[in-house]
């Protein structure tokens, strides 16, 4: 079997699998090596009051909630996602934070948005575009509903940068690729951005990156291992038995303090004149 994007094709996905990309993506979000990541460009967005936010492949609404948690936030912000379970999950926490007249979550393709152009002062893609079928044309979706002046964020990994220590550094290297293949439709697709922007006629503002790494104890790459090690398993890409391994072996790293992992994140702001 080849590999299949669990987000890209959520939809075809069981109950038990979905339950578990809820709590990662929740879990993530709680994250304080995520969560940094985050604020520092949402501490960027010069939001007007009443400010009009979309996120595009927003899953369970981790990142929204974040920005309406946000002191001084009044607008509204909407989320799509194309799964109809993340968005009922998203509704629901929503919900349960009291966010919901200031948060809105709808099932919609990010392909093909259901607004009216020049809609949102800001438009976020919170690693989506390394998800999706068609980047570019995502791309040209997030730049049509922006209204001028308006502020396009695209943040996500660059997932050649993916690694874990292990002794036998040859299979780890595999293992690396295997997880970016298994789990990124585009996993380079970040270096692309600032030709991918410039098509669409917006203007980069400003971009940087960042790099998330966990030394010694694990946590954040502890949860993105056991979630997506199954679907290198489930594609085949290498023997069942050394990838079991390599998990164990990374549990026992993060136990005795010796473990090691890290991957570089980039953040694009870009205007649309
Ligand atoms: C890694 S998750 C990120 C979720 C959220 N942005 C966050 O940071 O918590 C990627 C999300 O993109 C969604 N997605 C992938 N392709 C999509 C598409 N074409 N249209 C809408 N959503 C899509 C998936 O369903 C998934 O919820």
């Amino acid at each position: 079997m080849t590999a299949r994007d669990p987000h890209r094709f959520v939809n075809e996905l069981d109950e038990e699998a979905l339950v578990r990309l809820v709590a990662r993506l929740e879990g993530r979000a709680r994250d304080a090596v995520f969560a940094r990541l985050f604020e520092k460009y949402a501490e960027r967005l010069a939001l007007p009051a009443e400010a009009r936010v979309l996120e595009v492949g927003c899953g369970t609404g981790a990142t929204l909630r974040m920005l309406a948690r946000r002191p001084g936030f009044s607008g509204l912000a909407y989320g799509v996602d194309q799964s109809a379970h993340f968005v009922e999950a998203a509704n629901g926490f929503a919900r349960e934070e009291n966010l919901s007249d200031h948060v809105v979550f709808q099932v919609g393709d990010a392909h093909r948005l259901d607004f009216p152009p020049a809609t949102f002062d800001v438009v976020i893609a919170h690693t989506l575009i390394s998800h999706v079928t068609e980047p570019a044309g995502v791309l040209a979706e997030m730049a049509r509903v922006v209204r001028p002046g308006g502020t396009v964020v695209i943040f996500d990994g660059d997932y050649s940068s993916l690694t874990y220590a292990w002794p036998d550094h040859a299979f780890g290297q595999q293992m690396d690729r295997a997880l970016a293949t298994a789990t990124f439709n585009n996993p380079l697709i970040m270096r692309d951005l600032p030709r991918l922007l410039h098509d669409q006629g917006l203007e980069l503002v400003e971009a940087w990156g960042d790099a998330v790494a966990e030394v010694g104890s694990g946590s954040y790459f502890r949860s993105f291992a056991e979630t997506y090690v199954p679907y290198v398993k489930r594609a085949g890409i290498l023997p069942g038995m050394a990838v079991d391994e390599w998990l164990e072996g990374q549990r026992q790293a993060m136990e005795a303090g010796t473990f090691f992992a890290a991957c570089n994140y980039y953040t694009y702001l870009a205007r649309r004149p």
